[in-house]
């Protein structure tokens, strides 16, 4: 593995204002990361994270992408769409959508297949429900979600990025102990040793209530890559944090 990654999933926050002060605010305490740096924006804040983090050492991405290539699909935005504004990410299948939009496996997979055909890297988001984890149902749950993106992609899946997001740590402030969400991270690194000879290429992401008290703890396990954030990406001074625990 090289360095870790950072990604910021800011969902559906922000103002040109506010995204302005906050960008700032972390290019002017970034410095020269040793973590790989992201931040996810909604769609019409793209092209002032292109103009403002261009040249910098925090890259940008979306927060979802349609299944489809282009035409009759009111509301989606394609990929080549998301390449003209620099989008080097795409987050799909968060929890969220696949709880309010009805994403099926199948859709989420279909949608990291149409990210890596833009040159776009898909970070696929897996994780239980609070009633499937009680049910012990956690590592069949995310290598199903998994199974269907590696069944897509094939050969590719080394260019993927894999977020485990335990539904119930997802803005709960109850995180993953590190030795549950390395349990996991296991799971899915041993998953994806099946599928490629180089397993560890793939970044593997946790994300539920990460921060700055407990990201270096998380970041310390074998299997933990990087991390991706919710609240604590729209505080510059907490994400910062959470970089250097990374570096
Ligand atoms: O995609 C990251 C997000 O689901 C985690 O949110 O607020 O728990 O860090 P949060």
């Amino acid at each position: 593995m090289s360095k870790k990654l950072i990604a910021g999933n800011w969902k559906m926050n922000g103002s040109l204002a506010a995204n302005e002060a906050l960008v700032q605010a972390m290019l002017a305490g970034i410095g020269q990361p040793s973590a790989e740096v992201a931040l996810c924006a909604p769609a019409p804040y793209l092209a002032q994270l292109q103009a403002l983090l261009q040249g910098s050492p925090i890259a940008w991405g979306s927060q979802d992408v349609s299944s489809h290539e282009q035409g009759a699909y009111t509301g989606e935005i394609s990929v080549a769409m998301l390449k003209d504004f620099g989008c080097r990410y795409a987050i799909v299948g968060h929890s969220e959508r696949r709880q309010y939009h009805g994403e099926t496996d199948e859709v989420v997979a279909t949608k990291a297949q149409r990210a890596l055909s833009a040159g776009i890297t898909p970070i696929v988001c897996v994780g239980e429900t609070l009633a499937e984890r009680e049910a012990n149902e956690t590592e069949s749950v995310v290598k199903r979600q998994l199974a269907a993106v590696i069944h897509a992609v094939g050969h590719c899946i080394t260019e993927i990025v894999v977020a485990y997001e335990p539904v119930w740590a997802i803005g709960t402030g109850k995180t993953a102990t590190p030795e549950m969400a390395q349990a996991v991270h296991a799971v899915l690194r041993a998953q994806l040793a099946a599928a490629t000879t180089n397993p560890k290429r793939v970044h593997i992401l946790y994300g539920g209530s990460m921060n700055a008290a407990n990201a270096a703890s998380l970041l310390a396990q074998p299997d933990i890559d990087g991390g991706l954030i919710g609240g604590a990406s729209l505080k510059a001074a907490d994400f910062l944090q959470i970089v250097a625990a990374a570096g």
